[in-house]
């Protein structure tokens, strides 16, 4: 029987999911992302490296390691042949990367839609990273997208483009945007596919053959966190995936029976780029001092992120949804000589208590989150590996999370780099 992993971010993204993944890569045959594209922005530190990864999974580093971009992403040529220079200019050379011929491919006018969807909402914008990662996922479901495999039949990819072109040109016209010519759009994309042609197959096939491995270890890396998820999130402040463990099946092409362990990535507080509700965000010297020594900037835009507590409510919230059977608590370190660490345990809704997030922005607004507070601690952490060696205080901290959220505390993370990581549940040791 093979052994299957599913790594997800459980808040608004930036959890540290490039940094658990790439911890169980180095012992993974296969690491598949199952949706988003390039608005991620995943960060893997080892060996004194520090590297940035967008589309690419987070197992690229280990040459022995299957990595896949899944059907459910979408999936820019341009940005990944950029991402593989970036890679070899450091040196790496050697990996395995696989590409789904059913991945939704982003176009070249898909970020100038985003730029412009954006642009029209006035003080009501989302923030996005404008990649065209919204743009790409409507047109794959208005199904004028074009795939990944439409590279490996020029042919047929010029069919694709010219039906693409007909309905977009005009939309672009309307915006007032540059429109696109068919030959200059084919000739780029015939010169990225020559470069990724060997890589681009059925992915699917190759994950579920692995599947089919006795002892293969197939990890699946999510992109964002829960509360971006297209449906379950906070709409229209979203994403345009469903970055939870129930996306895996369709955007891998596996069986739903796969899933099992979920490990859910959980900042030891909250942070959020760009706009939306979020209830225990902090204006204060405390935030600020988080984003500091949290070096909480955006990977991909370099924005500042919003930092907040602790949400208890989110967290139950999304493993719930995402079926999460153990936390992987990160930048505990980040948190260290604070005298107090608040936690918000339940959300107050025009005088009543609420245990669930509301479905609506307005009525989220609204919410006053309810706190316990927690005492600190103020001995440095960063070279603690085992659980004993954390101080009496971070232990209560984390087992409150975990009698607050019903799931136990899978592991925890103490610093950037890949050994300053703690094994809790000895069960994930066996992946
Ligand atoms: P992802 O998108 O979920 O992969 O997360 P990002 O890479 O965007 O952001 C997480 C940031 O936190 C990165 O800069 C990581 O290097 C850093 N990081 C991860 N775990 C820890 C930790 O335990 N402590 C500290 N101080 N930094 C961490
Ligand atoms: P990783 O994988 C944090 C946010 C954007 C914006 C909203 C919509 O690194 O955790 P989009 O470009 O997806 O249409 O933007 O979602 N967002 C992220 N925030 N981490 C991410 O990815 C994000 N990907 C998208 O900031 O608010
Ligand atoms: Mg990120």
């Amino acid at each position: 029987m093979s052994e299957t992993l599913v790594v997800v971010g459980s808040q608004w993204g930036d959890e540290g999911k490039g940094k658990i993944t790439d911890y169980f890569a180095t012992r993974a045959d296969m690491v598949v992302r199952y949706q988003g594209g390039n608005n991620a922005g995943h960060t893997v530190m080892f060996d004194g490296n520090k590297y940035s990864l967008q589309s690419i999974p987070s197992g690229i580093f280990n040459p022995a390691t299957v990595n896949v971009m899944g059907n459910g992403m979408v999936v820019n040529p341009v940005s990944v042949c950029a991402e593989l220079d970036k890679l070899q200019e450091r040196g790496v050379t050697d990996y395995k990367l696989r590409i789904s011929s059913r991945a939704a491919m982003v176009m070249p006018w898909h970020p100038l839609l985003d730029g412009a969807y954006e642009q029209s909402k006035g003080k009501a914008l989302i923030g996005t990273t404008k990649k065209g990662i919204g743009p790409a996922y409507s047109d794959k479901y208005s199904r004028v997208g074009l795939r990944m495999g439409d590279l490996l039949d020029p042919g047929y990819f010029r069919e694709r483009l010219e039906a693409a072109l007909e309905v977009k040109n005009r939309e672009l016209q309307m915006l007032g945007l540059p429109t696109f010519n068919a030959d200059e759009v084919y000739d780029q994309y015939m010169k990225l596919a020559e470069r990724l042609a060997p890589m681009i197959c059925d992915t699917s096939e190759l994950i579920n053959e692995a599947l089919r491995t006795d002892n293969d270890r197939v990890l699946f890396e999510g992109a964002q966190g829960m509360m971006l998820c297209i449906d379950h999130g906070t709409y229209p402040f979203v994403t345009s995936s469903s970055p939870s463990a129930a996306s895996v099946p369709v955007g891998a092409g596996i069986a739903p029976q796969w899933v099992r362990k979920v490990v859910g990535v959980a900042k030891a507080y909250c942070t959020r780029v760009g706009s939306g509700p979020f209830p225990t965000e902090l204006h204060d010297t405390i935030g600020d001092g988080i984003r500091e020594r949290g070096h909480e900037y955006g990977t991909v835009t370099g924005r500042p992120r919003r930092i907040g507590w602790f949400d208890a409510v989110v967290a139950r919230y999304t493993a719930q949804l995402g079926g999460i059977t153990d936390w992987a608590i990160m930048l505990l370190d980040v948190l260290t000589g604070l005298d107090t660490i608040s936690i918000c345990t339940d959300y107050e809704l025009d005088g009543c208590r609420i245990k669930n997030p509301p479905s609506t922005i307005a009525a989220l607004e609204r919410c006053k989150p309810v706190y316990i507070e927690m005492p600190g601690w103020t001995e440095d952490i960063t070279g603690c590996r085992t659980y004993e060696e954390l101080p009496e205080n971070a232990r209560k901290y984390v087992e409150k999370l975990a009698e607050l959220t019903g799931v136990q505390i899978g592991m925890i993370s103490v610093g950037p780099d890949r050994r300053q990581t703690i094994i809790v549940d000895k069960e994930l040791e066996k992946f």
